[in-house]
């Protein structure tokens, strides 16, 4: 998470993403040995989960590997009773391009948007 520093940049939140990760269960994807990236999935009920936080190193970025971490996530929750998927994320309309990337990607799963604010919803 320190390699991106434009996501996860506030002490505060990094250190509450690194507690709650510790705990929630997490996809990684290794180049050999070396982890290059993470999803973690947040259980709220035997049928609903939350794809909860992506992360991957930028030198990996934009090779469809965060597609394929979402793929496997999705794969693993169904098998295990998963009838909802929900992600919390900015929207298309964010100034920033970068801060853009995680919702095209979860737009292109097909994922439908439920739920716009202008409120900040994040943790912390
Ligand atoms: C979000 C993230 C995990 C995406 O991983 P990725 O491996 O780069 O994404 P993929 O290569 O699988 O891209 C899948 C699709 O997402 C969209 N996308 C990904 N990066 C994008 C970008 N920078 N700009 C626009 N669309 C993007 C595209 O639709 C892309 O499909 P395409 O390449 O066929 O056009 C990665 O950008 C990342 O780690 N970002 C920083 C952390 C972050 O944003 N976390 C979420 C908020 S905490």
């Amino acid at each position: 998470m320190r390699e991106l520093p434009e996501w996860f940049g506030i002490p505060a939140m990094l250190a509450r993403y690194v507690d709650e990760l510790s705990t929630l269960p997490t996809w990684l994807a290794l180049d050999d040995e070396l982890v290059i990236g993470f999803l973690a999935t947040k259980r709220h009920t035997p049928v609903a989960s939350e794809l909860y936080v992506p992360g991957l190193l930028p030198h990996y970025h934009r090779q469809g590997i965060g597609r394929r971490l979402l793929t496997r996530a999705e794969e693993a929750l169904r098998d295990d009773g998963v009838r909802l998927v929900q992600a919390q994320t900015l929207g298309p309309s964010h100034p920033s391009a970068a801060h853009r990337a995680n919702a095209r990607l979860l737009c292109g799963t097909g994922l439908p948007a439920a739920r716009r604010t202008t409120r900040n919803v994040g943790p912390g």
